[in-house]
């Protein structure tokens, strides 16, 4: 393949989006983790995949940066997930801990690479990354808004029995409690949710939508969503390498847009082969420009326990 795409961090997540980069014939593929044989062994596992998948995507597996060299793109899901007893602000300081070194490494051997942040927390984790990285701001996103919107069209679409094609649906903010899901600009065949579900009914929906990752986390015991984390991803990595120029909710790093300075924060976005190659400023009523300075104010002060 022309292109070339690392995954750094070869857990659940990072696997799973290798897998789908390939079998999606989009790129090559480096997969990069600390444990040994890990990245190795399962970018074998899926390149003995490849002759029934039908494609002829490379993947190498390394506990070396240098297999990520000249990486189109760069995607970080290398971190520790949240352990029981753990505080929030220790799960902060080891995955930034880790985000910062990974970064580092890898942006030095691909100078001119796009950053895909996939690690938790994700805003405090693009600040980490931008920071360690050095790259212009249209250089570094992170992927929750289309995981977050995933699980608010998957919902309508349940509630609806409709086609999960015919539903659109933004979910703004951070990522977390405080992440504005947006019923107004969420459609069913253009048709706005509000005209087809009660208000109790959409409530439901966006609770949901926002406890998604903790109903998934709670059923599954150990570890957390990767199937949907990783499609998420995909889908922002297929945006860049085709220069389809989709405009997806990203964690993006504003400088005034939408009356936030100076931190990551989910908006429409759209991505092209330079990155985020403009922050889309769709008008907001008062109450969801409230709740989306909430979420900034939440995210603010996630960034502040990273000085700490
Ligand atoms: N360098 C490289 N890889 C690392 C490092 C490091 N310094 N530290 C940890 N890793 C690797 C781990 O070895 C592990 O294989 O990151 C991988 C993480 O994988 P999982 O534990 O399976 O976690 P996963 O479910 O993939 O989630 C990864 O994405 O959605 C987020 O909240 C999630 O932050 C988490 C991340």
């Amino acid at each position: 393949m022309d292109k070339k795409v690392s995954v750094i961090g070869a857990g659940n997540v990072g696997a799973t989006i290798a897998q789908r980069l390939v079998e999606k014939e989009l790129c090559d593929v480096a997969l990069i983790d600390i444990i040994e044989g890990l990245p190795q062994g399962k970018a074998l596992d899926l390149s003995e995949a490849a002759p029934i998948e039908k494609h002829d995507a490379h993947l190498s597996g390394s506990n070396s940066y240098e297999a990520s060299a000249e990486s189109d793109i760069i995607i970080i899901t290398a971190g520790i997930p949240r352990k029981p007893g753990m505080s929030r602000d220790d799960l902060i300081s080891t995955n930034a801990g880790i985000v910062k070194t990974v970064t580092q490494q890898a942006a030095e051997l691909s100078p001119k690479a796009i950053l895909i942040i996939v690690s938790n927390p994700l805003d405090a984790m693009c600040q980490v990354a931008y920071e360690a990285s050095g790259f212009p701001r249209n250089r570094v996103m992170g992927m929750a808004g289309v995981l977050d919107s995933a699980r608010l069209k998957a919902f309508i679409a349940m509630e609806l029995n409709v086609s999960v094609e015919n539903i659109h649906a933004f979910v703004l903010g951070g990522h977390g409690d405080s992440m504005v899901p947006l019923p107004r600009y969420s459609t069913v065949a253009g048709i706005p949710i509000t005209e087809l579900l009660s208000k109790e009914r959409i409530d439901a929906i966006i609770d949901r939508t926002k406890a998604g990752g903790a109903e998934i986390g709670g059923l599954l015991k150990t570890g957390s969503a990767f199937y949907a984390p990783a499609s998420a991803a995909v889908e922002m990595a297929e945006s860049i390498l085709k220069d389809k120029k989709k405009i997806l909710p990203c964690a993006a790093y504003l400088e005034g847009e939408y009356g936030i300075r100076d931190l990551f924060i989910g908006v429409p976005v759209k991505l092209g082969k330079n990155g985020i190659e403009e922050i889309v400023q769709i008008s907001l009523t008062d109450d969801e420009k409230e709740a989306l300075q909430k979420s900034a104010d939440a995210v603010a002060e996630l960034k502040s326990l990273l000085k700490k």
